[in-house]
């Protein structure tokens, strides 16, 4: 796993658009999975920002979102969908029927669910799925004992999460209790991964999901089974981090490491 330490939020968003931004450079019509949530929001301000300089194109892009809360349709201003719109898509040139996000309102879950999985099979999966991490260590809506071989499913939110969440509801009891959530095994199926993390609250997270063991308790730690996992984090994220040194050494020495491209 690469360890990527920003001093501030800025900066980690500029390094993941950078990513984001290498791989459509390479592969113009990329599968992208794309994270909800507020840490991504930077990284989303700097692709746009990148498209509108002209400098990315997003014509040929398809994409499949994380997550959606059960209940909400998609006018409602905390759905995903809503989010994903508001904060991404309506300013980037996705052509509307490459965009996949879990519906919250569907009348079967489970054929959904199956579709939603076919669907990304159907396209040759995903090249860079986009992660955030929650407070428990969840990826997606993975939480706490989730299977590390999950599938797309309907999940019960943790209370933490419930919590966590709330700040963008007007009272805890309009957080959703369920979602709908790509599985922890339909993500690590991802060519890349790319995890943004700051601020404070997510230092412990981070700590368990990179030095610690893996565990469905910390369903991040998942990542660690990847090959090609990549987090970017700012300085609060990383305060927790035991071999921090590590990581800045291995960065400081990035540019004279021998080549194999
Ligand atoms: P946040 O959520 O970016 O709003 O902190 C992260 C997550 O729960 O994945």
């Amino acid at each position: 796993m690469e360890v990527i330490i920003s001093k501030t939020y800025e900066e980690m968003s500029r390094a993941a658009a950078e990513m984001v931004a290498e791989v459509l450079n390479t592969k113009p019509d990329a599968v992208l999975g794309m994270a909800t949530g507020s840490t991504p929001l930077g990284l989303y301000k700097e692709l746009v920002r990148m498209h509108q300089a002209g400098s990315l194109d997003f014509s040929q892009v398809t994409t499949f979102n994380l997550d959606e809360y059960v209940g909400l349709p998609v006018t409602h201003p905390q759905s995903y969908h809503y989010f994903m719109h508001e904060n991404f898509f309506r300013h980037v040139n996705i052509p509307a029927q490459n965009i996949h996000i879990p519906s919250g309102t569907t009348s079967n879950y489970r054929a959904f669910c199956a579709w939603y999985e076919q669907r990304i099979e159907e396209v040759g999966g995903i090249d860079l799925q986009i992660l955030g991490i929650g407070s428990d260590g969840h990826i997606a809506f993975n939480e706490p004992t989730s299977s590390l071989n999950s599938r797309t499913r309907l999940k019960t939110l943790a209370k933490q999460t419930i919590e966590d969440n709330s700040r963008f509801f007007d009272n805890a009891d309009d957080v959703p209790i369920y979602a709908i959530t790509m599985g922890v095994g339909t993500i690590l199926e991802s060519a890349c991964l790319l995890l943004v993390a700051n601020g404070e609250n997510k230092a412990e997270a981070m700590a368990a999901m990179v030095e610690g063991p893996v565990t469905s308790m910390i369903t991040a730690s998942a990542l660690q089974l990847h090959p090609e996992a990549t987090c970017f984090i700012d300085d609060a994220a990383a305060s927790k981090l035991k071999m921090r040194d590590y990581y800045e050494w291995i960065q400081e020495n990035k540019p004279d490491a021998p080549r194999f491209d």
